[in-house]
C-alpha cells in the first residue's frame, strides 16, 4: 500500500515502539493519528515530531474505556470520513510470578491487551470497510508463541491476540488485510530500556503496513526472524 495521505491510527503512540513508528509512517507522507492513554506530553512531541511531515491528529485514547474508544472513532469519522490503517499497539506488562499478581494488575493486561484490542478492531471497523483497501496490524510478541516464566498473564493475552487475528483474517473481507505483529525484546519502558532499538522494530511495523513484506492476511511478522536477514 502507499501509505502517502493515508490515515493512521496507532494506538498507544505516546512512548516505545508506537512513538517511534508514528514518526516513520508521518516521515512517508501518511496523516497520523497519535493517541497517548496517560503521557500527554511525550504525545504532544511525537505529534509535533509528525505534523512537520504531513498533517498529524492527537487524541486521548483508552483503550481499556469503551466509550474512549467511540469518543475517537466519532472524532476520526468527522475529521477524515474513513480509517486506512489500524495499529494495535497499546500494550502493558507486569512480569512477576503469577501468584504475585494482584486482581487489578491481572485485569490490566487482559483488558488493555486483549479486550481493548478487539474492541478497537470492533469500532473503527465501519472506518476500514469504507475504504478501498485496509490493514489492521494487531502488535502481539514473540511470547505470542513462546512460553516463559513471569510473564504467564501477558504471554497469555498476546496468545490470544494471535489466534484472534488469524480468526479474525478468515472473516475478513479481502480488501482488509491483518497481520500478527511480533517483536522480540526491545528497548522500552516497558523493558527496563533492555533489548533491540525501538527504531528497528518501527522499521518492520512501517514495512507491515505498507505490505512490503510478502506476508497473506492472518499471518505472522516475526520482528527477530526479519532483523536478523538485515543483520
Ligand atoms: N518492548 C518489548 O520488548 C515488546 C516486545 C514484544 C511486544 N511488545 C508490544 O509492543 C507494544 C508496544 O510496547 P512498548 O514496548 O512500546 O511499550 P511502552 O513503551 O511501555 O509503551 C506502551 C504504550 O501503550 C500505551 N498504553 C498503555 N495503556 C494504555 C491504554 N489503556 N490505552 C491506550 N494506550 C495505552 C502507553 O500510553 P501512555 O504512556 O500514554 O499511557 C504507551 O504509549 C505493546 O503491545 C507490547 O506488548 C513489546
Amino acid at each position: 500500500m502507499n501509505i502517502k495521505d493515508k490515515v493512521v491510527l496507532i494506538t498507544g503512540s505516546s512512548r516505545g515502539i508506537g512513538r517511534k513508528a508514528a514518526i516513520l509512517y508521518a516521515e512517508q507522507g501518511a496523516q497520523v493519528i497519535v493517541t497517548y492513554c496517560k503521557s500527554k506530553e511525550e504525545a504532544e512531541q511525537v505529534f509535533s515530531a509528525c505534523n512537520v511531515h504531513a498533517k498529524a491528529y492527537l487524541a486521548r485514547l483508552d483503550v481499556g474505556d469503551s466509550s474512549s474508544i467511540q469518543e475517537l472513532v466519532e472524532k476520526v469519522k468527522s475529521e477524515y470520513g474513513g480509517l486506512d490503517i489500524l495499529i494495535n499497539n497499546a500494550g502493558v506488562l507486569t512480569e512477576k510470578l503469577f501468584a504475585e499478581q494482584t486482581p487489578e494488575e491481572i485485569r490490566s493486561q487482559v483488558e488493555v491487551n486483549l479486550l481493548g484490542l478487539m474492541n478497537t478492531i470492533c469500532a473503527f471497523l465501519p472506518l476500514l470497510e469504507g475504504q478501498d483497501e485496509a490493514v489492521i496490524i494487531n502488535v502481539a510478541s514473540r511470547l505470542a508463541k513462546k512460553i516463559v516464566e513471569r510473564k504467564a498473564v501477558y504471554a497469555a493475552t498476546k496468545h490470544a491476540v494471535r489466534a484472534f487475528t488469524q480468526s479474525l483474517a478468515l472473516e475478513l473481507p479481502p480488501y482488509i488485510r491483518i497481520y500478527c505483529f511480533n517483536p522480540g525484546l526491545t528497548a522500552t519502558g516497558m523493558t527496563n530500556y533492555q533489548g533491540a532499538d525501538p527504531l528497528q522494530v518501527a522499521q518492520v511495523l512501517l514495512e507491515a503496513g505498507k505490505e512490503t513484506l510478502g506476508k497473506k492476511s492472518g499471518e505472522d511478522i516475526d520482528v527477530d526472524e526479519l532483523l536478523a536477514r538485515v543483520r
